[in-house]
């Protein structure tokens, strides 16, 4: 008996507010108009078999074994094509219908190998389940036929085969890629019996335009395409509910578990952020969590030059404890902070925060937030009274005008991509403002109405010009705006924004963009019965990255795009839990919810239930910690999951400030960069260990569940928990839940959260408070949070990193689909097969004028730096414009980047540094001593 598989209605469901009457072998059903007969039969308990339906995709109609008998109507129509009419009266089971199934069925059990029992899909496959239900017994044609038993398999994707003997031609996959993926990598080749399934012409899977989503997997009926863990290991036997912990889609998935390991992630149809659909990073790249290289044991050293030695947890707990104190007592009670991570759950984040606060004395903490989407908070906040997206992903279905700045959905966020491609499909209208030719721009069956490939840098110019013609040719929501924003300051807005510099003309002199292309662009979106606006770090990390934030929330309002279904500002947040991280008080200025730890009021509460006196002084920021630390005033850090040495700008600067601290302790599965530099490490759980919550770019709580024991002992709260009792703060948890209860008392967008509430729910978008005792899907409907909406003057100040003759290109980077970050985790895991390189994109006359050919080793040299990296010339970036990746260490993507950050929230200007390139015949001196320092401590990721 199959033990995880998830319920399937055959049909999707239909949105309509009519509904019908009908009877289906005799049962009285009543369903909403447009549904199948299929569909209404299984939602009555009645299992009509089929085979080429399923509920994820449109119905096909080529199996012709879910015929039934309509009273009134000849012959046997298929029961998932025919939609319900009023009155129908159904017959599902008869022996005229038994016998037409059971020839349907002879004929494909025909063709197909008879190794049931021997088939990693026993137990779980559809086609021998049907044999089953039609009561198949033999096969009246013998086997000895023309037939497809000797097709092979390709085994070319690392995490599924496709074995052509066992494919039925049902068409579910091609389908599932069209559809539920829109990549349209599959086709069905030839006719009648010489149908096949095809990857592409002459080519296999890997080689394909396949992005390894696994849609088609999970769709297949059979055994045909299967997931390679389940051929090795057999089918699963229990499953747990949880939440990817890679990108801020925050995708429910099925942890499906045979002994105490994972043999499958499926996605969870019922996921509310991803209705059933993944990326190759959710449902195959978890196999890091059980990677050799992962550290088990806690471990200190004296010093950094000494070898790590493994210690119980109550020793590394005392001698960090030991070490903190007295960094305090010789250097000041500030001198030492710690940085939470958007890996880690918000029950896990809430107590380092707290930690920080209340057992070191200060507000020194910070998140890496502060690296990514710091600027959306404040941008946000300012303008409309929230520090986070407007919309639920569903939202998107209902946008007419999608307007996509500096990100990059079908490699950043996949799923949440797929889903904004099939209302692209459907008709909506797509601009995107990106220096670089995303895949979005033009793929299959997609293409933008306008691409503005504005030079980095100049994207709030860009958002001014635009907003100029909709000021200037009358497109203002003048109701809206009168009704529900701030007047006085829409005025001012709008002088400022009619000023000649930001008219198109002038801005295309420094943007690039031609005039009548961001009057266009601007017309389309001003015109718009809903436009909706997709962001991210392409928006924020910029010197002006909370301006041009505060950019988009002025044209949203201008326009009347907020505050309803289909419209909106959406940042698309990039870690797991980088919302949570920010909501649960990790900023050093603001307690969980973004209250100021200066007012006297919010403090107090947080000071009575925690029982000591918090600082009414805002902490040091990242940067300010890093500063601080080389000018030798701060000494000691807590860094939970994240690694500062590669992530963070100007990687020299850093290197220093790590260098200089007298306990710097690492929470982390794998010994990173930034270990290097530690005197602990205290080892992490995976999210297959983690009992908890994530928050999502939607502002979804979703749940995190164990799938298996905290692999080294500890669950990281009760880390960091047994740190502060150590420090002399009694810190009493029994349970993550607790830790949440906690929150949601002190928190007042989170007062009705808690883990009951969630596991009855499924999920909820905050605020969830009396107010709104089901979540706030879509914000800001009737009033803005904050009121009446503020609009604010965004005059463009450019950033000070200028090209000059030495440095004449323009820097930026961005992420590619299958790596994840720093790739600490997709780096051990086949995903290396699709990208084990970061390269360095140039276009072709860039290129030619240095000599450089593809391929080639250049050197990347800016004002803080220089590496080298491998030349890819290609006309997606534009002259002028470089692009690399940061996925690995070794290429120190960040010796590059400068110190320039956003004026508001320090955020760092990783996506401008002017640059110069040149072939290479070495590798880079930082490179060198790189690849040195890691030998010395025995630190080299092996790679799968
Ligand atoms: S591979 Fe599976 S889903 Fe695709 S046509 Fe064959 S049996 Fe159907
Ligand atoms: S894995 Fe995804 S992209 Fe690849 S063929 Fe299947 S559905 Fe298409
Ligand atoms: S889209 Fe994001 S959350 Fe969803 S499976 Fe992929 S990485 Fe995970
Ligand atoms: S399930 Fe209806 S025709 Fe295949």
């Amino acid at each position: 008996m199959n033990r995880t598989r998830q319920p399937d209605l055959g049909t999707p469901a239909v949105n309509a507010a009519d509904s019908v009457d009908l009877e289906i072998d005799g049962h009285a059903v009543t369903v909403a108009a447009g549904t199948s007969v299929l569909r209404a039969a299984r939602m009555a308990g009645i299992d009509i078999p089929k085979l080429c339906a399923t509920d994820s995709l449109k119905a096909f109609g080529s199996c012709r074994l879910c015929l039934v008998e309509i009273e009134g109507r000849k012959g046997t129509p298929a029961s998932c094509t025919t939609p319900v009419e009023d009155g129908m009266r159904i017959t599902t089971q008869s022996g005229k219908l038994a016998t037409l199934r059971r020839n349907v069925m002879e004929l494909y059990i025909s063709d197909h190998p008879l190794d049931c029992l021997t088939c990693s899909a026993n137990g779980d496959c559809e086609l021998q389940d049907m044999a089953g239900a039609v009561g198949l017994r033999d096969v009246r044609y013998g086997f000895d036929g023309e037939n497809h038993l000797d097709e092979g398999v390709d085994a070319s994707n690392p995490y599924f085969q496709f074995d052509g003997s066992k494919c039925i031609v049902c068409s579910r996959c091609v389908r599932a890629c069209d559809e539920v993926q829109g990549t349209f990598a599959l086709t069905i080749e030839g006719r009648g019996f010489q149908s096949k399934v095809s990857a592409g012409i002459g080519e296999d899977f890997l080689d394909s335009e396949c992005v390894s989503c696994g849609a088609c997997v999970q769709a297949c009926p059979t055994a045909t395409l299967m997931e390679k863990s389940i051929v090795e290991h057999g089918q699963p036997e229990r499953k747990v509910l949880t939440t990817c912990a890679y990108c801020g889609v925050g995708c429910s998935f099925q942890a499906e578990i045979k002994g105490d390991q994972v043999v499958r992630m499926t996605p969870y149809k019922d996921g509310q952020a991803n209705h059933g659909h993944s990326c190759v990073k959710g449902r195959f790249a978890w196999g890091y969590a059980s990677h050799r290289e992962r550290v088990l044991s806690p471990m200190i050293r004296e010093s950094t030059d000494d070898p790590w030695r493994e210690v119980s947890w109550e020793e590394a707990i005392a001698f960090t404890a030991l070490r903190f104190k007295d960094i305090q007592q010789k250097h000041g009670r500030k001198s030492i902070g710690g940085i939470t991570s958007s890996r880690c759950t918000n029950e896990e984040v809430y107590v380092v925060q707290k930690l920080v606060r209340a057992a070191f004395g200060n507000n020194n903490v910070d998140t890496c937030a502060r690296v990514c989407h710091s600027p959306t908070g404040y941008g946000l906040k300012q303008t409309l009274g929230t520090s986070a997206g407007t919309q639920p992903f569903d939202s998107v279905m209902d946008a007419d005008v999608i307007v996509v700045i500096g990100a990059n959905p079908t490699e950043g966020h996949p799923v949440f991509a797929s889903q904004m491609k099939r209302r692209l499909r459907e008709g909506a209208k797509l601009i995107v403002l990106d220096p670089r030719r995303i895949g979005l721009v033009r793929s299959a069956r997609i293409e933008a109405e306008h691409h503005l490939a504005l030079l980095p840098g100049t994207n709030v110019p860009m958002i001014n010009a635009i907003a100029h013609v909709i000021v200037s040719e009358g497109l203002v929501a003048e109701d809206y705006v009168r009704e529900r924003c701030d007047t006085e300051s829409f005025d001012a807005w709008k002088a400022m924004i009619l000023k000649p510099e930001n008219s198109p003309e002038a801005v295309a002199e420094v943007s690039g963009v031609p005039a009548e292309d961001i009057r266009a662009a601007a017309r389309l979106y001003g015109e718009a019965e809903n436009g909706a606006i997709y962001y991210g770090l392409g928006v924020t990390e910029h010197s002006q990255g909370s301006t041009m934030v505060m950019g988009m929330a002025n044209l949203a309002m201008a326009t009347g795009n907020l505050g309803r279904s289909g419209v909106g500002v959406n940042p698309l947040r990039g870690q797991n839990n980088v919302q949570g991280s920010c909501d649960m008080g990790s900023f050093p200025h603001e307690l969980a919810g973004y209250r100021p730890v200066q007012d006297d009021d919010v403090r107090g509460a947080f000071e009575q239930h925690w029982g000591v006196t918090i600082d009414a002084e805002p902490g040091f920021r990242i940067p300010n910690m890093f500063d601080a630390a080389c000018a030798g005033e701060f000494k000691g850090m807590y860094i939970q999951g994240e690694d500062v040495a590669q992530s963070d700008p100007n990687t020299t600067h850093v290197e220093e400030a790590l260098s200089s601290m007298e306990c710097l302790v690492v929470q982390d599965l794998f010994l990173n960069e930034t270990a290097k530099f530690a005197h602990v490490f205290l080892p992490g759980t995976s999210f297959l260990e983690k009992d908890g919550t994530f928050i999502n770019a939607e502002r979804r709580i979703n749940r995190v569940r164990p799938v298996m024991k905290p692999q080294q002992g500890k669950d990281e709260w009760l880390i960091t928990q047994e740190l502060a009792r150590a420090l002399g703060y009694p810190m009493d948890y029994s349970s993550a839940a607790e830790i949440m209860d906690e929150i949601a008392e002190l928190t007042p967008t989170f007062n009705n959260v808690s883990f009951s509430f969630l596991d009855e729910v499924g999920s909820v978008q905050w605020p969830c408070n009396d107010d709104a005792p089901m979540g706030t899907p879509v914000m800001h409907i009737g009033a803005f949070v904050r009121g009446k909406g503020l609009f604010i003057e965004t005059d463009y100040v450019p950033t000070e990193e200028r090209t000059n003759r030495r440095f004449p290109l323009l820097l930026t980077t961005g992420r590619i689909l299958t790596q994840y970050n720093v790739g600490a985790q997709t780096r051990r895991t086949p995903n290396n097969v699709w990208h084990n390189e970061d390269m360095l994109e140039i276009h072709p006359s860039d290129a030619e004028t240095r000599g450089v050919r593809d391929g080639q080793l250049v050197s990347l040299t800016s004002r803080k730096g220089d590496i080298t990296l491998r030349a890819q010339i290609t006309d997606r970036v534009q002259p002028g414009v470089v692009y690399t990746t940061f996925h690995n260490p070794e290429t120190g993507a960040n010796v590059v980047t400068t110190e320039y950050s956003d004026w508001a929230t320090t955020c760092p200007e990783y996506k401008v540094t002017a640059v110069q390139v040149a072939p290479a015949s070495r590798r880079s001196t930082w490179q060198d001593g790189f690849e040195a320092r890691a030998k010395r401590q025995g630190h080299v990721i092996e790679t799968d």
